[in-house]
C-alpha cells in the first residue's frame, strides 16, 4: 500500500514505533509524518532536477519544522498568504528563498513581504503590478517579479485543482494577449524587476504530457517576449502538480525523475527552471491514525472526520484504510469508516474491507495524510484540529501540538 511502513506482530510500525505507543503518546486523531520520507522525497526532486530551484509548495502542508528541513535541504518555499510567510519567518527562511503567490494578496501583506525583502513575487493581475511597483518604491528597492501565465492546457484532473486552462481565476491569459500586456507594465516599472514567468497547471496531474505541452507553450512566450522587448528573461516556474497515488494498486504515480525528462526536451538550457511541488513531497509521508468508537453495522466511527479531512467530502477524493493496532483472523467486511461530525457526508473512506471482528479501541491507519488535509482542517462542530507527529531515528516529536478547547475558546469575545 501506498506507505514506507514496517509491520511486527500484526501492528503498523512508524519511523520505528509502534501505532499503539504513538497513540498512546500522542492521543488520536494524530497525524504521523516520516521525516526521512520526507527528506528523501525532496532530495528526489533536487537530483532529477539539480539547476533548478526546487521551491515546496507550502500550501499541502506547512510548520516551522518543516520551514527548517527545507532550509537544510537546500529547497526554497512557495507561499500564498501572510500565514504562510509567518511560518516561513518563524521557522527561519531567508528571504531570498521565498516566492509569494496567490491572486488577491493585500497591500498589507505585499508590503510586509516586499519589507521583508522577499525574494520574489508572483504578479497575477495588473493591479497587482501597480501594488506591487508601488511598495517596492516605498521601501527604495528595485522588486523581483514573475508574471504568472495562464498557458491555456486543460490538464486532467478534478475541476477545483485544474488552473492551466483560459476559465480559471489565476493568472493572466496568454491567448488573449494578457500576459504580454501584463509583461509590458511591469517592464514600464522602474521598481520593478521582470525575473521570470510562472505557470501552474493544476494539482494531482499524472500525465506528464500536460507539463510538456504547458513547457511548450511558456517557452514559446517567453522568448516572444525577449525578442519584443530585447529582454532577457532568465527564469521559467512551472509551478506543481505531480499526483500521488493515494490507493494500493494503483497505478504508479510519475516521478520527478520522468518529468525531469519531459521538460529538459522542452526547456533550453539559459533558461533556469523552477518548480513547485507540494503533494508529491508531504502527502505520502504521512499516516493518519484514528482510534474507532463504535461499530454500528457497517459504519465505523473513529473519532475525527472531515475537519481533519476535508478531501472526502469537499472532492469525493478516494482513500484507504487499515486495521493498524493488532492482527485478525475474521473474515473481511465491508465498511464505511465515517467521523464524528454532524453530517451524512462525514464520510472518510466509502467501502473498505476491514476485519469483521473490528471493535471499539482499534486503531485504524489512513495513509497518504500528509498534503491538503492538516493544512485544510477546519474546526467544524467546535472539534480541535490533531497534532502532527515526526518521528525519526527512534524520536517522535509533535512538530504541530494539539489543538484544546482553550485554544478555541480564547476566540471568544
Ligand atoms: N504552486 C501553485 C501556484 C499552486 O497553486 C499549488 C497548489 C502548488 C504549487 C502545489 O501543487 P501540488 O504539487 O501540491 O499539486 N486542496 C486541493 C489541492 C489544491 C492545490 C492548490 N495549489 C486538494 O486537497 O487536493
Amino acid at each position: 500500500w501506498p506507505l514506507r511502513a514496517q509491520w511486527a506482530d500484526g501492528e503498523l510500525r512508524l519511523g520505528g514505533f509502534d501505532v499503539t505507543q504513538l497513540a498512546a503518546t500522542f492521543g488520536t486523531p494524530v497525524y504521523v509524518l516520516d521525516e526521512d520520507d520526507f527528506r528523501a522525497r525532496c532530495a528526489a526532486w533536487t537530483t532529477a532536477f539539480p539547476d533548478a530551484d526546487v521551491h515546496y509548495g507550502g500550501k499541502a502542508f506547512l510548520a516551522p519544522a518543516v520551514v527548517g528541513w527545507l532550509r537544510e535541504l537546500g529547497l526554497s518555499l512557495d507561499v500564498c498568504s501572510g500565514g504562510e510567510l509567518a511560518v516561513a519567518q518563524r521557522g527561519g527562511m531567508p528571504p531570498e528563498r521565498v516566492v509569494f503567490h496567490g491572486n488577491n494578496k493585500s497591500v498589507a501583506e505585499i508590503e510586509r513581504a516586499v519589507g521583508w525583502g522577499i525574494g520574489c513575487l508572483v504578479l497575477d493581475s495588473f493591479d497587482e503590478v501597480e501594488r506591487v511597483a508601488r511598495a517596492a518604491r516605498g521601501c527604495g528597492i528595485r522588486q523581483a517579479v514573475m508574471v504568472r501565465v495562464k498557458p491555456g492546457v486543460d490538464a486532467a484532473t478534478h475541476a477545483a485543482w485544474a488552473t492551466g486552462g483560459e476559465g480559471t481565476k489565476f493568472g493572466l491569459s496568454m491567448a488573449s494577449g494578457e500576459a504580454a500586456e501584463a509583461v509590458r507594465r511591469v517592464l514600464a516599472e522602474p521598481s520593478l524587476e521582470l525575473v521570470g514567468l510562472h505557470s501552474h497547471i493544476g494539482s494531482q496531474i499524472f500525465d506528464l504530457g500536460s507539463f510538456g505541452t504547458a513547457a511548450e507553450r511558456m517557452v514559446a512566450f517567453l522568448r516572444a517576449v525577449e525578442h519584443e522587448h530585447g529582454v532577457a528573461i532568465g527564469r521559467l516556474d512551472l509551478g506543481g502538480g505531480l499526483g500521488v497515488h493515494y490507493l494500493p494498486g494503483e497505478k504508479e504515480a510519475p516521478t520527478p525523475a520522468q518529468l525531469a525528462e519531459v521538460l529538459r526536451a522542452v526547456v533550453p538550457e539559459d533558461v533556469q527552471l523552477a518548480l513547485e511541488p507540494g503533494r508529491s513531497i508531504v502527502a505520502p509521508t504521512t499516516v493518519a491514525l484514528y482510534q474507532v468508537g463504535t461499530v454500528k453495522g457497517r459504519y465505523l466511527s473513529v473519532d475525527g472526520g472531515m475537519s481533519d479531512n476535508p478531501r472526502p467530502a469537499t472532492y469525493g477524493s478516494a482513500y484507504t484504510a487499515v486495521l493498524a493496532s493488532r492482527t485478525s483472523d475474521a473474515l473481511p467486511a465491508d465498511f464505511t469508516v465515517v467521523g464524528k461530525h454532524c453530517e451524512t457526508g462525514d464520510i472518510l473512506v466509502d467501502g473498505i474491507d476491514l476485519p469483521g471482528d473490528v471493535r471499539p479501541g482499534d486503531l485504524i491507519a489512513i495513509p497518504c495524510s500528509g498534503a491538503y488535509q492538516r493544512s485544510a482542517a477546519s474546526n467544524y462542530n467546535q472539534v480541535p484540529r490533531p497534532p502532527v507527529v515526526s518521528v525519526r531515528d527512534g524520536v517522535a516529536r509533535e512538530i504541530v501540538r494539539r489543538e484544546t478547547e482553550e485554544d478555541l475558546l480564547r476566540l471568544f469575545v
